[in-house]
């Protein structure tokens, strides 16, 4: 069974939105993994916009299962994940005027400096997945560069407006899950999933983790963050 990163940074949005001690996305981090949480997602970005600092620090003391920091490729970056140590290094474009993640990393444009990120992250014991679209030159350069694991986007299926092009980016999707699984590279997927989108997925047994924030915590608000997590669970565990 594919395991369930939570991503808490909206959490943190809404705490960001009136500049306030609450909610805070520590809490919200200890109740997804007493949900059954695989692992705790956040990410830190260069203007702070949601995760602070201090959220990264005490996450990482109290989460008991994973913590997977998302982040830019940036020096200013690197020298955050060497000293929290995550589990996981997720590297992924960023770009202040964007609302959420646009894309994938580019590592036709980027592999040089993605390629030295990964090997100083690897070297200090932290392996690093590489956020990129589902595309098999992409899937290509990640394994070429040393990649411990790539997150597969799926962005592009969930937001698809017509049922045409949802299987179309879906397929895309089944192939570069082939072609990473066949490079011996681990295997993340997310971004936009929810509770209906995930249910295509099923048979897709090569996936190692699903990384799913906005659903869940959009959820949670009238749920409770437990039942949000469960629910989720329940959905992958029918996968
Ligand atoms: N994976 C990556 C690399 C992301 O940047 C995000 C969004 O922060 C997610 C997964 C989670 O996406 P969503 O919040 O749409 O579930």
């Amino acid at each position: 069974m594919a395991g369930l990163a939570v991503n808490v940074d909206h959490v943190a949005t809404l705490r960001e939105a009136r500049k306030a001690s609450y909610p805070d996305p520590v809490s919200a981090a200890v109740l997804a993994e007493l949900a059954g949480a695989d692992g705790i997602v956040v990410h830190l970005r260069e203007d702070r916009r949601h995760i602070q600092d201090r959220d990264v620090k005490i996450i990482r003391k109290v989460v008991q299962t994973k913590l997977i920091l998302e982040m830019a490729s940036t020096s200013e970056m690197v020298g955050v994940a060497l000293d929290i140590k995550p589990e996981l290094v997720t590297l992924v474009p960023e770009k202040r005027e964007e609302i959420t993640t646009e894309g994938g990393l580019d590592l036709v444009v980027h592999s040089n400096a993605v390629a030295e990120t990964v090997a100083t992250l690897q070297h200090d014991g932290i392996p690093v997945s590489i956020f990129i679209d589902p595309d098999p030159e992409q899937i290509k350069l990640a394994h070429k560069i040393d990649a411990s694991m790539v997150e597969i986007h799926t962005g592009a299926f969930c937001d698809a407006p017509t049922a045409r092009r949802r299987d179309r980016a879906f397929s895309r999707i089944v192939d570069a899950v082939k072609i990473a699984h066949r490079l011996r590279l681990g295997i993340n997927a997310g971004h936009g999933l929810c509770y209906n989108t995930i249910k295509a997925f099923k048979g897709l047994s090569e996936i190692d983790e699903f990384s799913i924030g906005h659903s869940i915590i959009s959820r949670a608000v009238f749920t409770g963050m437990e039942k949000a997590v469960k629910d989720m669970l329940a959905l992958i565990k029918e996968l």
